[in-house]
């Protein structure tokens, strides 16, 4: 608002002479005014009551969630990190699956310096090997704790062509199906526990905005390896779009067989976080990257509010009963046709399963 009204004034400022000074205060105005557009669009409630500036603690202010028990996948970094936090705020017993275990316990450590009732346990988990998902999930679910909440929240970022320890393209393997897998081995103990306590269940899968750009196959059932044909940031949207999928043929199972258990899936937002890694190869005084930065800091979010949509479909009442759903700036929202494909859904549940095999 301030830099609009000094631009604005500049430009009636009768000490302004030459054409380019008018020029540039014009542009510094009509950008100033978009800045203000967009602020306004993002800050604007949607009718959860909430929006895309709102915070996880805002978004799950009053809630009571001790008793409940939540893994937090990828939680020594970013979004969920915090995610791991709030819902420990909320008396949450929070397990962080993360395949780091030494930055894992200084998470730990430090929430637990700044909420000394905290329960959190860390646990270690590689997305991308399928072994080390078995074992997580094996030691979990031996541990005989209940599991009333799983947030499928690791995640990797348009990186060069590698594969996973299976030899599975390393973004879908990571993204997709290590998550795959580890809510198939979870169910069981979801299913006892949501049986046992009367208290609804919880799947929320991370996706992206990024879903709707997958390669024009979608999802490429018949290459999936094809290391000629990669494009880094297809490959991103397809396994974001195989997040969405997955939730909504979870819903799906669950409504058919009668079980009390959500699964939806999400867009947290653009938040500046490690998963940019791969993708930071402009230099710092590069204009492309100048301007990406200054127009980037008018719709970048920080992490209290990346976490935000997580948490409000991991815990806020109003979503009780909902699944099937894609949530953007803690509202439901609308996801992609093609993610919406219940036939291609139950191709991939298939593909998957042959894989995990
Ligand atoms: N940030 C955004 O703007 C944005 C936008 C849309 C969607 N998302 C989604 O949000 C989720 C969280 O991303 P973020 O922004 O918080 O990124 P981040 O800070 O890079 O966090 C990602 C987490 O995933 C973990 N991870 C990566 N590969 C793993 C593997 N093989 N096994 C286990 N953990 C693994 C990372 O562990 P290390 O710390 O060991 O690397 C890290 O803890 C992702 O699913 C992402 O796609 C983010």
């Amino acid at each position: 608002m301030l830099a609009c009204s000094m631009a604005i004034a500049f430009l009636c400022s009768t000490t302004v002479r030459t054409i380019q000074e008018r020029l540039l205060a014009a542009a510094a105005a009509v950008l100033s005014l978009h800045a203000l557009l967009i602020m306004w669009f993002f800050n604007r409630n949607g009718s959860s009551g909430f929006s895309s500036s709102s915070t996880a603690e805002e978004v799950t202010r009053g809630v009571d969630a001790s008793g409940l028990t939540a893994i937090v996948t990828g939680a020594s970094s970013g979004i969920g990190t915090e995610t791991a936090r709030v819902l420990a705020l909320r008396g949450v017993h929070v397990i962080m699956g993360v395949r780091n275990m030494a930055s894992g316990r200084d998470v730990k450590d430090a929430m637990i310096k700044e909420i000394p009732t905290a329960k959190v346990d860390v646990m270690e988990l590689d997305l991308s090997s399928l072994a080390s998902v078995r074992k997580f999930a094996s030691d979990f679910n031996s541990s005989g704790r209940p599991l009333n909440l799983l947030i499928n929240n690791a995640g990797i970022m348009a990186t060069p062509f590698m594969l996973s320890k299976d030899n599975i393209e390393l973004q879908f393997a990571t993204n997709h199906l290590g998550h795959f897998l580890l809510t198939n081995l979870l169910l069981d103990t979801m299913k006892k526990t949501a049986r046992e306590s009367d208290i609804e269940g919880r799947i929320v899968n991370l996706s992206s905005e990024f879903h709707r750009y997958p390669y024009p196959e979608g999802i490429r059932f018949d290459n999936i390896n094809d290391q000629s044909g990669y494009k880094r940031f297809l490959a991103y949207g397809q396994s974001k779009l195989a997040n969405v999928l997955h939730a909504n043929e979870l819903a799906r199972r669950f409504k058919e067989d009668g079980v009390n258990i959500t699964a939806n899936s999400l867009h947290p937002g653009v938040i500046a976080t490690n998963l940019f890694r791969h993708n930071m190869s402009l230099a710092n005084d590069n204009p492309i990257r100048v301007f990406l930065k200054s127009l980037a800091g008018l719709v970048l979010r920080n992490v209290q509010q990346g976490a935000a949509t997580t948490c409000y479909v991991a815990l806020n009442p109003q979503v009780k009963g909902v699944s099937g759903e894609y949530f953007s700036g803690c509202n439901l929202a609308a996801a992609c046709s093609v993610s919406r494909d219940a036939e291609l859904a139950k191709k991939l549940w298939d593909f998957s399963m042959d894989l995990v095999q």
